[in-house]
């Protein structure tokens, strides 16, 4: 019977482990909830004026209330510590068969507006040059 019980932890405990485990590893292709933008600002892109060292503070650390990589993950692939608890999960930049649709108008969209019923909330501090920057970085870093 005392096996048993000691068994029966030892189950538990590597379940446990094993959906850490999975949970933070990158998924691609991801599940994607975000509406398409509109098409005017879907097909514009002013990346290339824009600054990827500065997008770059903005995403590792600036960002208000919670920087980017709090979701998005450092490597950019989703597995931010926090990102781990949100339905749907944060995207996974370096997923290319989930981000061919994603264009650099898409993605200021949705960073200065926000994505309903997700956890990627509108960057209201954030100027208009200011996403472009980080959208740079992501682009150049993550996305190539
Ligand atoms: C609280 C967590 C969280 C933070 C912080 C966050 N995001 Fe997101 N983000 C998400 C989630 C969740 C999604 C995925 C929504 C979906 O399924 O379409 C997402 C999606 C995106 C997308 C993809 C949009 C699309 O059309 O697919 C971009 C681009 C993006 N985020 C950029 C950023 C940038 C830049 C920052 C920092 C300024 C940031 N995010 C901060 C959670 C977060």
């Amino acid at each position: 019977m005392k096996k048993f019980v000691v068994f029966l932890v030892f189950v538990v405990l590597m379940a446990f482990v094993v959906d850490t485990v999975f949970a933070a590893k990158a998924k691609c292709p991801q599940k994607r909830k975000t509406k398409k933008a509109p098409s005017s600002l879907y097909k514009q892109d002013k990346t290339a004026k824009a600054d990827a060292a500065a997008g770059k503070k903005i995403y590792i650390k600036t960002a208000k209330p919670m920087a980017c990589l709090m979701c998005h993950g450092k490597k950019g692939d989703g597995t931010g510590k926090l990102g781990a608890a949100l339905t749907p999960k944060p995207r996974n930049f370096k997923c290319k068969k989930t981000m061919k649709d994603v264009t650099p108008g898409q993605m200021f969209w949705i960073i200065k507006k926000g994505s309903k019923g997700t956890g990627m909330i509108a960057q209201k501090t954030l100027k208009d040059k200011d996403i472009w920057n980080v959208i740079k970085y992501i682009r150049t870093k993550f996305m190539k």
